[in-house]
């Protein structure tokens, strides 16, 4: 598999070059594989020179490992083709801790990245937060923001001081065979956040981190989850929604060939026991396999940690057109399938169709509150819509 990357990665260099587009090595801009000198200045001058190119632009990251302070990639560019090829590993300071991203690009449309590993480096920031101390507010390790058109191929990211890879007010995003590491109880490390954007793509990704792997927040439409390894992590999940007011819909999500390893949850959508308004409309959870997963399918509308701020209220986010479908495998818990629903907002138009969840090879169990809907095919364990 790496060599087949390796060699697929020469032969963009090689299209690359053919296709006689202006190439800039952050080594000639004066950055240092050793580790420790900071390359912010050499990849922000190289994004300057290939942002402020009429023609398509290449950025090159060679083999090693270059220290990175921090870096905001800004748009917008002069073309809409830029690619970054990277060979080495970009390391974070330890400590980082700020409050802005690590590594972010802001209103750029059309940029492909290749390969890379991004280290963050979160350990002391992670271990600040675990002592329960007075901790700095921590950093996103890669944040894509108000772009367009962006894929990100074969990026290996581990040990981001919050979420490993956010995106935000952007379309069309593609996020392929990613490999995202993160230990167990690492907090707040959700793989990759997509929140206020449309047409994302996640496929052919692994993801292990000590939060969820991937979470859509507010305002993720039209997205595609395919081909994910997910755990240990706390799963897939919509939500936290409805926390504040006029949060914008969720609609259209599909998530689909997903296997689950000892995670927290399987698929989940969780929203506020607040009375806010809002709508998750049109989800399917096809062909997934849970492996000893504590909550495999959980809608949650009564979310209200330590029970502060929203005890005894009623979600107003209203849940439709649900479709969970060849969903099998092993619960870590009796509960395989939870749907507790908004009193005041029923989830409405929820489909069983060909569940096969047991619970340490004995049966399983389901719990519905609030919820319609309907089954077909077989259902273990017996539904209670
Ligand atoms: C739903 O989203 C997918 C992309 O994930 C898109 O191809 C499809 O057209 C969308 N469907 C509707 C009805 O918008």
């Amino acid at each position: 598999m790496a060599q087949f990357r390796a060699f697929l990665l020469i032969i963009l260099f090689i299209c690359s070059f053919t296709s006689a587009m202006a190439a800039y090595n952050i080594a000639d801009f004066g950055a240092k594989p050793d580790g420790q000198t900071d390359s912010a200045k050499p990849l922000l001058n190289a994004w300057a020179a290939a942002c402020g190119s009429n023609e398509p632009a290449t950025i090159i990251v060679p083999t090693g490992r270059f220290l990175l302070s921090q870096a905001l990639f800004q748009g917008p560019c002069k073309n809409s083709n830029i690619r970054i090829f990277i060979s080495g590993t970009i390391v974070a300071p330890s400590g980082y801790g700020s409050n802005t991203a690590w590594i972010a690009f802001n209103y750029v449309q059309g940029l492909s990245i290749f390969g890379g590993t991004l280290d963050g480096q979160g350990q002391s920031f992670w271990a600040c937060k675990l002592a329960g101390q007075s901790c700095p507010n921590g950093a996103t390790g890669l944040s894509i923001a108000e772009s367009k058109n962006i894929l990100i191929s074969g990026l290996t990211m581990m040990n981001s001081e919050l979420f490993h890879i956010s995106i935000f007010g952007s379309s069309g995003v593609t996020v392929q065979g990613a490999k995202i590491t993160a230990p167990e109880n690492s907090p707040n490390t959700d793989g990759i956040h997509i929140q206020k954007s449309s047409f994302i793509t996640i496929s052919g990704s692994s993801i292990q981190t000590g939060d969820d792997c991937i979470s859509m927040g507010e305002g993720a439409t039209n997205v595609w989850i395919e081909r994910i390894k997910c755990g240990p992590g706390h799963g897939i999940s919509i939500g936290s929604l409805g926390g504040t007011p006029q949060e914008d819909g969720v609609q259209n999500i599909t998530v689909k060939s997903v296997v689950f390893t000892g995670t927290q949850n399987g698929v989940r959508i969780k929203t506020w026991g607040k009375p806010y308004t809002g709508f998750v409309k049109g989800v399917r959870f096809q062909h997934v396999t849970m492996q000893n997963v504590q909550n495999p399918v959980v809608i949650d509308q009564n979310y209200c940690p330590d029970n502060k701020n929203c005890p005894g209220q009623s979600s107003g986010i209203q849940i439709s057109e649900v479709t969970f479908s060849d969903i099998h495998g092993s619960s870590a818990t009796q509960v395989a399938v939870k749907f507790d629903c908004s009193p005041s907002n029923p989830c409405s138009g929820i489909v069983l169709q060909n569940i096969n969840l047991n619970y340490l090879n004995n049966q399983a169990q389901s719990y519905c509150r609030n919820v319609h809907g309907s089954t077909s095919g077989f259902v273990i364990p017996p539904s209670c819509l």
